[in-house]
């Protein structure tokens, strides 16, 4: 090319949760059956929508405009539904002008980035979400910048290690918060979030709170709402959607609400660059946009969440009992969403591990795959080989902790049992191995 057309960030946009498909579809044409352990899709692994919201969607597709463009900042009936949840919820005002639709959070994610002044860098948790760091990373042309959740303390957020990267660090211009966490599970405690708070005023920072999971917590940490700590003052973007609460992946659905917008400048000025960059691409999915008020609104999505919620617990508390009595492992139990993240102890991993897989073409072409791979993507492949089970490597989640992530997402509760133990067993077996 006379001109070189690759984009800085080109080399920082990873996702191995969908990355080891790749593999997975491999395995499968050598007659390996996966089971998919990778992907947060609720629908995916066997949930089912209930009748209720069905009808609801159906209704709304038998009305025309369900099928037109919506205005740039998306419906202003669903607008001003998330206006009054907030304000009957939190007492908190929030202007329908200030809730702005994406297709997904992804889309939002790739917006906030995209069009921050390069020079702007905004600190996330490690592990991270890759959808976020990698953004974040693409937009900068650098490595993502990250704050500790540490592993030994319940995945919370190491205050210090955000504080000293704000101090030391003049370019950091926001810190990100993704609460509840993935791949984590972990809920920052209120009084952690507060300190986040009283950080970015101390240093005119913003802040991001992706609350993707907010409605989907079981444990003893109550989810707060970012927005309901930041005071008049503090310039925020809170991220919700319909993702995984309905749970509706598909729908591509999800939308940003502006705290403080008109406290400082320079962030109006931001957030206008997003509604115009919406601008250019019209606007946002329709459908799912005129069904929210209603699917929301209504007195069984409560109820809905609730018994999801029960669910997620008990395999939380399955998968617990079984990773705890492993003494290599290092695995605090997730307080909320459907994943759980496990940590080897250092050292624990090698290149020489294996395990038994009796097809030699699997064996082969595994043996080629893991060539100059992480230790922790070493044993996931392997795992997947012998076992069928596909999980995330931590590593593909921008950190040095050896692990993986799982899904609490399997349906039926005696096969996942069945799957930790088939895990827990790989693990023993592979870690014994060498
Ligand atoms: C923390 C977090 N944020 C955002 C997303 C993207 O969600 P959406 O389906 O709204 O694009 C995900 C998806 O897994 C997620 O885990």
């Amino acid at each position: 090319m006379r001109t070189n057309i690759v984009h800085e960030g080109a080399d920082e946009l990873t996702y191995e949760i969908r990355g080891i498909v790749r593999v997975a579809e491999q395995l499968k044409k050598l007659g390996v059956e996966i089971v998919w352990e990778n992907i947060g899709d609720p629908i995916a692994k066997g949930e089912t929508v209930p009748q209720w919201i069905k009808a609801i969607i159906a209704e709304t597709m038998s009305q025309d405009a369900s099928f037109g463009y919506s205005p740039t900042k998306g419906i202003l009936s669903a607008r001003k539904f998330i206006v009054a949840q907030r304000l009957r919820e939190s007492k908190l005002i929030l202007d329908p002008e200030d809730i702005l639709f994406f297709n997904g959070l992804g889309d939002a994610i790739s917006n906030v980035f995209t069009y921050l002044r390069r020079s702007a860098r905004v600190i996330g948790p490690c592990p991270a979400y890759p959808t976020h760091s990698s953004a974040e990373a693409a937009h900068a042309g650098a490595p993502h910048i990250a704050y500790t959740l540490d592993c030994r303390k319940n995945w919370y957020p190491n205050l210090e290690d955000i504080r000293n990267k704000v101090r030391y660090n003049p370019m950091v211009a926001g810190i990100l918060i993704i609460n509840p966490d993935n791949p984590t599970g972990m809920v920052y405690p209120k009084q952690v979030l507060k300190e986040i708070v009283s950080i970015a005023r101390e240093y005119g920072l913003f802040l991001i709170s992706d609350e993707t999971y907010a409605r989907l917590s079981y444990g003893r940490e109550a989810v707060t709402p970012l927005y309901e700590l930041l005071g008049n003052d503090v310039p925020a973007i809170v991220m919700r959607g319909l993702s995984k609460e309905v749970p509706w992946p598909g729908s591509r659905c999800g939308w940003i609400e502006v705290y403080n917008k008109d406290k400082d400048p320079v962030f109006a000025r931001y957030a206008k660059t997003l509604v115009d960059a919406k601008m250019l691409e019209v606007c946002s999915t329709t459908l799912p946009q005129m069904a929210l008020p209603q699917i929301i609104g209504d007195p069984r999505f409560e109820q809905h969440l609730k018994l999801r919620c029960d669910g997620y617990r008990r395999k939380a508390d399955i998968a617990r009992a079984a990773f705890s009595a492993v003494t290599f492992l290092i695995a605090p139990c997730p307080e909320s969403s459907f994943y759980y993240s496990v940590v080897f102890e250092d050292g624990v991993l090698n290149n020489k591990q294996t395990l038994a897989i009796s097809n030699q073409a699997v064996r082969e072409y595994l043996e080629k795959e893991v060539e100059g791979v992480a230790p922790d993507k070493r044993f996931v492949l392997y795992l997947m080989a012998a076992t069928g089970i596909c999980v995330v490597p931590l590593s593909g989640f921008n950190t040095d902790l050896p692990g993986f992530r799982m899904t609490l997402l399997e349906t039926d509760e005696k096969k996942f049992k069945e799957l930790i133990i088939k895990i827990v067993e790989a693990i023993k077996a592979y870690v014994g191995s060498n």
